[in-house]
């Protein structure tokens, strides 16, 4: 797999993650309250993969190489993408500091946690889709064959520095999100 379909493949399964997100969200418009675990996997999930697998391999090495060959040219695109990568971590806190509330089944809290849940889920919808089909099209007719390799280099230590399963771990967040609720559906 070439750097980007690598990146384009994460983004699959971060879609399926928003996917769980919003019918968690339909449930609770419906009057129910799925477990507080499957928030607690979700914060894991956006944290560890999401936020650090993913989004580093984005910042600190597509932008990076994207940006030089560019010359400027992208700067304010890749901001505007920098940007919704730090709103989706602040938005991740939020949603992770009403749990506690949540769990006691307070009524604002379970808003909260709709609202912030809701407008993650916009968030990074808007972000993949503007990654998908504006960003990594560019990429691909920019880069060169040695940058590709370089970046799948660089994908696959970082990869290796993180023990080798994160995408794993990750996909198995989604499902045991999934079964969370399964009971409730
Ligand atoms: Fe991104
Ligand atoms: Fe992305």
């Amino acid at each position: 797999m070439n750097a980007i379909d690598i990146l384009s493949n994460e983004h699959g399964l971060i879609r399926r993650f928003l996917e769980r997100l919003d019918i968690a969200a339909e449930l609770i418009r419906q009057g129910q309250r799925p477990p507080r675990e499957f928030y607690e996997l979700a914060v894991q999930f956006a944290r560890t993969f999401a936020d650090t697998v993913h989004h580093f391999k984005e910042e600190h090495v597509l932008f990076v190489r994207l940006a030089q060959r560019q010359e400027g040219a992208i700067d304010a695109q890749v901001e505007a993408l920098r940007h919704q990568h730090e709103r989706g971590r602040r938005l991740v806190t939020q949603l992770a500091g009403h749990l506690p509330a949540y769990a006691e089944a307070s009524p604002e809290a379970v808003q909260m946690v709709l609202a912030t849940s809701n407008a993650y889920c916009d968030l990074l919808q808007d972000h993949i889709h503007r990654e998908d089909h504006e960003f990594f099209p560019l990429a691909r007719k920019v880069l060169t064959a040695d940058d590709c390799s370089a970046l799948g280099e660089e994908f696959e230590r970082d990869r290796q520095r993180r023990g080798g399963i994160a995408f794993e771990v990750a996909h198995k967040q989604v499902v045991d999100m999934g079964s969370l609720l399964t009971h409730l559906a």
